[in-house]
């Protein structure tokens, strides 16, 4: 199942960004019709790109904005199956139409948020989601968190 091989790819002693280079690698490799998988770290407010895979991306998001932004204030998951109909939508790449983002919690604070997009729309639905909180739960118990960037 593709949750036991995630889990067992991440790895407690080597460096979290490591780990997170090989997250994004899995899921992008592993999941169908997707055009970006990367995660935004959070420090001071902001978020920052952490390890990716996809084209470049942007480089810092403010809390609040975008979905990326909306997920790490609110603490909610964002399923967005029309990103040109979320207001402040920040459009990394043209070709995105779909976006799922959820947040990675440590002691009640966001620490970074998995943001994945796809050409497609309505790309995502409530079982992603579900997928994706258990692979953000095994990042979040078994990656150290603290001065990512
Ligand atoms: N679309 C995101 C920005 C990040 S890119 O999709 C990689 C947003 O609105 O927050």
């Amino acid at each position: 199942m593709i949750i036991d091989m995630f889990e067992s790819l991440i790895d407690e002693s080597s460096p979290t960004v490591s780990n997170l280079a090989n997250a994004a690698s899995f899921l992008y490799n592993e999941l169908t019709d997707i055009s970006w998988v990367g995660f935004y770290i959070l420090k001071n407010q902001t978020l920052y790109l952490g390890p990716f895979m996809g084209k470049p991306a942007c480089l810092r998001i403010a809390l609040g904005k975008g979905v990326c932004g909306t997920c790490a204030e609110s603490k909610q998951i964002q399923i967005v199956p029309n990103v040109h109909k979320f207001p402040g939508h920040i459009a990394c790449d043209s070709a995105s139409n779909a976006e799922i983002v959820l947040p990675i919690i440590i002691d009640e604070k966001v620490v970074a948020v998995l943001d994945i997009d796809s050409a497609s729309f309505n790309r995502f639905n409530d079982n992603d989601a579900l997928l994706l909180q258990k692979v953000c739960e095994i990042l979040q118990h078994k990656c150290s968190w603290s001065n990512l960037c």
